[in-house]
């Protein structure tokens, strides 16, 4: 996720900025830059690639200055590229803005301050704001009054820090929606969007609130609301936090961070993307081949792994609500299988978070071959697979750092469920139905942030059946790949055999290891196949297995035949996924760490598999 750093003071602002950076690293990033201002003219550098990249030219062409601006970013809007490298300027080189967030309406802003004359040059969204400053100022306005003015036009969240030529001793900074905070003192003011890169300096911080403007001079500070012009008054509070718990927002592991972010990661990755009345997905990388989508008759889902299993919902999803016949297929199987593949109605979607995995790429090539539509569905912006397939959603979930996925599973089933509004609505699909789904994707990020609520009770349990060493994962319909992937979570961080079956293959072999020593988690909410559900269950129990059940809230029966529940909301059955993933990744995580084991980097395995 983007770094913001800022520093006002009489210090080298380049040292502080750059030393900001790093301990922002590792919220993972693709490009770095500063602006520093010398008392004469401003200088900015920017790069590609690492902070460590950016410090190696600041060394060749030091910068001085004791007030500037910094960031990392990590690509929305436009490739990781030092043209998209942020701090972004305006037309003359005099207004340098740094970003955390996303405009959601910079293109029509763009467009406007196209047709006025502005030139733009980057994609990104946020230099956006850099011409609707420069206008401002242009029309007389001071920086202050500038930036206010702007950012009533901006739709979207935004940590803002902006320093222009016109008032070359101030920076200003706002927020909405997305962290920024305030070091005060002694005798200078260093401002991020994560206290890691203010600690080493003071313990004394201003928290921003949301739509509240700070103005930042050697003289102090005075914060406003975005709305008046009267001061704010706001406690500094005195922080003293470890610095690597700070990193990991206070949490033990990045996993279990990631897993408690989800809310946050469903919501952006919906931003921008319902139109909940008129039961619509507005997808804008799929413009360009929204004419030729309508002629599909057959998708094909491409992936690796947690990918795979997101695939697996998504195969349910677009089959029953889009009416699409669909098909899904490991991505190292898709090329050996010489699929049969139609130009003219197949298309093939390619999951993947890190976008680089190289048997995903290859079903790109495979397909590409048989001049085949591709899309990808992919986390990180200007990867590879983004690249090379011709048009695609991405996640906005953020980077994940925890090898085992989570985060980005829940944010690619918001997205296939987005596809499914998408093509659905293109094809049969009501308005009621259509309105529904948007409606009930809406309230997933509420519903998520209850489940978390339980996370006590399954810590506990994970530690009541620490001493399992074998696991079945069960569930039917849209939740067999959430035991699959529950199964896949187990076994890849606690080295723990766990196995994922479709419920109904039970008595077709697996049944046959059920006994006292053999727990089976079983998802069975209340949907289309909780009768049957129940009655595997009821096999399970009459040879002494022991059931922890994924149920849904309310549910009294289900307690009656598990020793274990762990009750969900009650949601539309295709969206459940989204729920019932969620107590599994949390009892994964809890098994895993009871255990001492690396959570976040667990043996043999990698975050990108760019080999074979
Ligand atoms: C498991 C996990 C992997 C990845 C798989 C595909 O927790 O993370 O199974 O899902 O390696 O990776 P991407 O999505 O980067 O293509």
């Amino acid at each position: 996720m983007c770094g913001i750093v800022g520093y006002l003071g009489k210090n080298q602002a380049q040292n502080i900025l750059l030393d900001g950076l790093k301990r922002l690293e590792y919220r993972g990033y693709d490009s770095a830059g500063l602006t520093v201002y010398n008392g004469s003219e401003f200088k900015t550098l920017k790069v590609k690639g690492k902070v460590a990249e950016l410090a190696k030219l600041l060394s060749q062409q030091k910068i001085s200055g004791t007030i500037g601006i910094a960031h990392t970013r990590w690509a929305t809007h436009g490739e990781p590229s030092e043209r998209n490298a942020h701090p972004h300027s305006d037309c003359q080189g005099e207004v340098f803005v740094v970003h955390n967030g996303i405009v959601e309406n910079y293109k029509a802003l763009k467009q406007e301050l196209e047709k006025e004359g502005h030139k733009f040059s980057s994609e990104t969204d946020t230099e956006v704001i850099a011409h609707l400053v420069e206008k401002f100022i242009a029309a007389g306005l001071n920086l202050e009054s500038a930036v206010k003015k702007s950012l009533h036009l901006i739709k979207g969240t935004y940590a803002l820090l902006i320093m222009a030529k016109i008032e070359p001793d101030k920076i200003i900074a706002a927020r909405l929606s997305s962290p920024l905070r305030i070091g005060v003192g002694p005798d200078q003011f260093i401002i991020a969007s994560d206290p890691s890169a203010i600690l080493n300096y003071t313990q004394q911080l201003i928290t921003l609130d949301d739509k509240e403007v700070a103005v930042i001079d050697q003289q102090g500070y005075h914060i406003s609301a975005l709305d008046g012009n009267g001061s704010v008054d706001k406690e500094i509070e005195k922080i003293e936090w470890d610095m690597t718990a700070i990193e990991k927002g206070g949490f033990d592991h990045f996993m279990l961070k990631e897993i408690f972010e989800q809310p946050e990661t469903v919501s952006n990755s919906l931003r921008g993307r319902l139109i909940d009345q008129q039961g619509l997905a507005a997808l804008g990388g799929l413009k360009e081949v929204e004419t030729e989508l309508r002629r599909i008759k057959r998708i094909n889902l491409v992936a690796c792994g947690t990918a795979y299993h997101a695939c697996l919902v998504g195969e349910y999803m677009l089959e029953e609500y889009a009416g699409i016949p669909t098909e899904v297929c490991v991505a190292s199987e898709f090329r050996y299988r010489k699929p049969i593949l139609d130009p003219q109605t197949d298309v093939i979607i390619v999951v993947s978070q890190s976008g680089e995995t190289a048997d995903t790429l290859a079903a790109v090539k495979e397909a590409k071959e048989k001049d085949v539509l591709t899309l990808g569905i992919v986390n990180v912006i200007g990867s590879t697979i983004a690249r090379e397939t011709d048009a695609g959603v991405y996640n906005h979930a953020g980077p994940e750092i925890g090898v085992a996925s989570t985060k980005v599973f829940i944010s690619q089933l918001v997205v296939l469920a987005l596809l499914t509004l998408f093509l659905g609505r293109q094809r049969q699909m009501s308005l009621v139905t259509g309105g529904r789904i948007a409606e009930e994707l809406r309230k997933i990020p509420g519903y998520i942030n209850q489940i978390l609520e339980q996370n006590e009770k399954i810590s506990q349990m994970a530690k009541d059946y620490g001493q399992f060493k074998d696991f079945f994962y069960l569930g039917r319909k849209y939740n067999f790949p959430v035991a699959l992937e529950g199964a896949l979570k187990l076994k890849e961080i606690s080295y723990v055999h766990s196995e994922g079956i479709a419920a109904g293959e039970l008595k077709h072999g697996p049944l046959a290891m059920i006994e006292k020593d053999l727990p089976s988690v079983f998802i069975c909410p209340q949907d289309s196949v909780y009768d049957k559900n129940l009655s595997n269950m009821e096999e399970i129990k009459a040879r002494q297995g022991k059931i922890i059940a994924i149920a849904t809230s309310g549910d009294t029966e289900i307690a009656k035949i598990a020793d274990e529940v762990i009750y969900i909301p009650k949601t539309l059955e295709m969206l459940t996924p989204m729920l019932a993933v969620v107590p599994l990744q949390l009892f994964a995580y809890h098994f895993a760490n009871q255990r001492g084991l690396d959570v976040d980097k667990p043996r043999n395995l990698a975050k990108s598999v760019t080999v074979e």
